[in-house]
């Protein structure tokens, strides 16, 4: 698939340096750096759009890519992996771990309600095939230890103020809470949405009771305006999760760099189990 262990982040590889050993270095999302598969430069599409549309770039640029990258499934090939985490396609045998995840009350405290297994095996379908049919979408996180959960890119499937729009969502085990893996794997996730997809903005949004959601959407330099929030109308009227905050990271040309180092800082706290460190 793509060179590094099976059942191991790629990212993860010991090496020396500066009198200790550490792991899992160098940190770099491009494995095919260069134009999108469809062409696009690297001005972007808005760039070259007459006036009158630039006030809609951004849904008409949404749209576009969510037509093209259905006709590229060669992008379902990419290696995402931060220094402790890949993000890939699911497989069969990631069955039990996600329907445990999604049966946990803990984990679906800010959904109507945890989900059953016939539910999980449908929703780890619907998983798989959207990431076959685009080439990108809420992938599988893996680690050391297994698969800790899931982090990516979707479209919501609802119409809101703020859509069409591709959001960035996440769910991990409560094992695995308080690491630091959904903020790395978000990371990267977020570096594939505005490096290889050339998107404007993503957006995240969860129940406005959800702060464990919302902590997690400030570390990553998401703004919440209250102006976004609204009620989400999939849920009915007096719900207690109807009211939703909706939070916004916008591509500017730090934003990149910014993620890059983050990544790298992380890597850089990466100490091997066994290692010297008077090396
Ligand atoms: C939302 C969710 C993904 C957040 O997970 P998380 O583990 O809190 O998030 P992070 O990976 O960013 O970890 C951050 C915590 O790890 C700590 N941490 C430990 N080591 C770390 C490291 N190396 N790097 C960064 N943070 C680290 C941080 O201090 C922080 O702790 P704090 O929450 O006490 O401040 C998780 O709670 C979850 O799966 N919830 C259920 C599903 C859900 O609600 N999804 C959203 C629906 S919209």
């Amino acid at each position: 698939m793509n060179g590094s262990k099976p059942g191991k982040p790629a990212g993860i590889g010991r090496t020396r340096g500066r009198g200790h050993s550490r792991c899992a270095v160098r940190w770099s999302l491009s494995p095919h750096p260069g134009p999108l598969p469809w062409g696009e430069g690297q001005g972007g599409e808005t760039a070259r759009m007459p006036h009158s549309r630039v006030g809609h770039s951004r849904n008409w640029r949404t749209r576009r890519i969510l037509r093209r990258s259905r006709t590229f499934p060669e992008l379902n090939k990419l290696n995402l992996a931060g220094p402790r985490v890949r993000l890939r396609q699911w497989n069969d045998a990631d069955l039990e771990p996600f329907a445990a995840m999604n049966a946990d009350p803990e984990v679906m405290e800010f959904f109507p309600q945890p989900q059953t297994r016939e539910q999980s095996i449908a929703s780890l379908e619907r998983l798989k095939r959207g990431i076959d049919e685009r080439g990108w979408g809420l992938w599988a996180v893996e680690i050391e230890q297994g698969v800790a959960g899931f982090t990516g890119l979707a479209k919501p499937d609802f119409e809101a103020h703020f859509t069409p729009c591709i959001e960035i969502g996440w769910r991990f085990r409560r094992r695995f809470w308080g690491r630091g893996y959904a903020r790395e794997a978000a990371q990267v996730a977020l570096s594939f949405a505005f490096e290889r997809l050339r998107l404007q903005e993503v957006v995240s949004l969860t129940a406005q009771l959800n702060e464990r959601s919302q902590r997690l959407m400030q570390r990553l330099g998401m703004t919440h305006s209250p102006r976004d929030d609204f009620e989400h109308p999939l849920l009915p009227a007096g719900h207690p999760l109807r009211r939703h905050v909706l939070y916004r990271i916008r591509n500017t040309p730090d934003l990149l760099k910014r993620l890059n180092q983050e990544l790298n800082e992380t890597a850089d706290r990466i100490v091997c189990p066994g290692s010297d460190s008077k090396n």
